[in-house]
């Protein structure tokens, strides 16, 4: 047989067993128009012209080897990198976003870290409450016309099972657990039957304070309030309107000079350039009798703050809407 025979055979081997690094490069050696394929076709006239058949058979098959290791190392590249380029180790990866903290809780966090220096812990209540808790014990008998003052969503209106309207529920549970000394605060979510606005919302947070003690007294209120407003705020222009809560007495309204308009008048502050962000007073000695707390012996201070309020002022929003939205948007400038 001719040598041109075993250079071809030769040939076929080498194509069968190459370790492909590149397709382009395999194509370019084997199939290109000068590839060896090509030149090995062009010894085709120094054939024996009776075995000239067998010698096309022969490097058909070749081309036909050759093109199909082509195609798969054509895709193998593929897989591994982009349109069978050679994969770029040094390329940045793809950054993924990862989420931010809601604004409330980030505002509920500082809140109670802020309290926390002055040695108040957490305590939690449940959402879902009974009617002692959420008012018989706060001094708010059946009929009495404070409860028109919160709009409640029933559970279970015969078993008196509410959604709690305030955190001042929360106070009486740790009252009932705990004995006095006792500092707590309890935030949490509420809930009104309101009418949705800038202002207000059906589902709220709130921050309730709880200090019951011996000789505990109206200026260890202020001095808290004070406190939390300067950490808070970075200001401590604060004022507090006498008021009514059944819970509390005497009771406070908790003002703060609106930081959104800088006391210029803006929707949330009404114009007025103060806004309301809570209540407090002197826990009323009703309600410590209902938890069995000895009075006068011990007396105490509570306050209760709402959580987006807070907030509002804090990064100078004047929606509360967007709190309840998650409009990305928004959530993301936190
Ligand atoms: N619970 C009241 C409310 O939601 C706020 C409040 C007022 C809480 C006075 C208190 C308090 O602890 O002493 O409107």
């Amino acid at each position: 047989m001719n040598a041109v025979f075993h250079q071809a055979e030769a040939l076929h081997e080498k194509i069968k067993n190459e370790i492909i690094h590149d397709a382009e490069s395999f194509r370019i050696q084997y199939l290109g128009s000068k590839g060896e394929i090509k030149s090995m076709f062009s010894a085709m006239k120094d054939i024996e012209p009776k075995e000239r058949k067998a010698f096309g058979q022969l490097m058909n098959a070749i081309k036909v080897t050759a093109e199909s290791r082509l195609k798969e190392a054509q895709g193998e590249q593929q897989f591994s990198g982009k349109g069978g380029q050679k994969r770029d180790y040094t390329t940045p990866g793809i950054a993924h976003k990862f989420g931010t903290r809601h604004p409330i809780e980030q505002t509920k966090d500082r809140m109670i870290d802020i309290f926390a220096k002055l040695g108040f812990s957490i305590a939690e209540g449940p959402e879902i409450e009974d009617d002692w808790h959420n008012f018989t014990a706060l001094n708010l008998p059946q009929d009495h016309p404070a409860r028109d003052m919160q709009d409640t969503f029933y559970v279970d209106s015969k078993a008196n099972i509410l959604l709690r309207t305030h955190t001042s529920a929360a106070q009486i549970r740790v009252m009932e657990n705990e004995k006095p000394p006792i500092r707590v605060i309890t935030p949490g979510r509420v809930f009104r039957n309101e009418t949705i606005s800038a202002r207000a919302h059906c589902a709220f947070h709130q921050v309730e304070g709880l200090y019951i003690a011996e000789k505990v007294s109206f200026a260890d209120l202020k001095q808290t309030l004070y406190y939390f407003a300067k950490e808070m705020f970075g200001s401590d222009n604060i004022r507090l309107r006498p008021s009514y809560f059944p819970f509390t007495e005497p009771s406070a309204e908790l003002d703060v000079s609106c930081f959104i308009c800088d006391v210029k008048g803006c929707p949330v502050c009404k114009g007025s350039g103060w806004v309301e962000i809570g209540g407090c007073g002197m826990v009323d000695p009703e309600v410590l009798k209902s938890v069995n707390i000895e009075h006068p012996k011990y007396t105490g201070f509570a306050f209760g703050m709402g959580i987006e309020r807070i907030a509002m002022l804090v990064h100078g929003i004047d929606d509360l809407r967007l709190f309840f939205e998650n409009d990305q948007r928004f959530l993301q400038q936190f």
